[in-house]
């Protein structure tokens, strides 16, 4: 008898232990798409749209950006410099011109001086991604 509240104690405090890894583990992926969106609205918006379909307004829409052709949005004015990059628009890639546009393409006309959080740079790149 003395054993059984200890072991229903243990149990409770495994349960309460396995309940807070999984949550932990689910709102982290949550809150990297969530602060991804917050990092768009407040760094990108201002230039670009995710509007499905395609809108563009100071930048070239960017649904459906991660993976893309650069300069590959045909109904917008890019620099000589974004036409001739050549690019394919993966996460690595993205993450190199969100960090420092100018080290990337030389010349574009992307008025951005980049996002030193490495972090930040991943939720917003992981937020993109979902944009199709
Ligand atoms: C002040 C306006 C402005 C801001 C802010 C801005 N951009 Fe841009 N962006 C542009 C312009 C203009 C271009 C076209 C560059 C060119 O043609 O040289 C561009 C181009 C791009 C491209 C290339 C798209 C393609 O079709 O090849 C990507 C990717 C991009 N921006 C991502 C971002 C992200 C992500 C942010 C926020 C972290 C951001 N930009 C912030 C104006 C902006």
């Amino acid at each position: 008898m003395q054993n059984q509240p200890l072991l229903t104690s243990k149990k409770v405090f495994l349960a309460v232990v396995i309940g807070c890894i999984s949550l932990g583990v689910i709102n982290a992926y949550a809150a990297d798409v969530n602060a991804g969106a917050d990092s768009f609205d407040a760094n990108c918006a201002e230039c670009h749209s995710i509007a499905k379909p395609l809108k563009n307004k100071k930048g070239p829409g960017l649904l459906g950006v991660v993976g893309r052709q650069s300069a590959a949005n045909a109904g917008f004015d890019y620099s000589d410099a974004m036409k001739a990059a050549n690019l394919t628009w993966t996460e690595d890639k993205l993450d190199a011109y969100i960090t420092n546009p100018k080290a990337v393409v030389p010349n574009d006309k992307m008025k951005f001086k980049g996002l030193a959080n490495a972090a930040e740079r991943a939720d917003l790149i992981a937020f993109l991604a979902q944009q199709k």
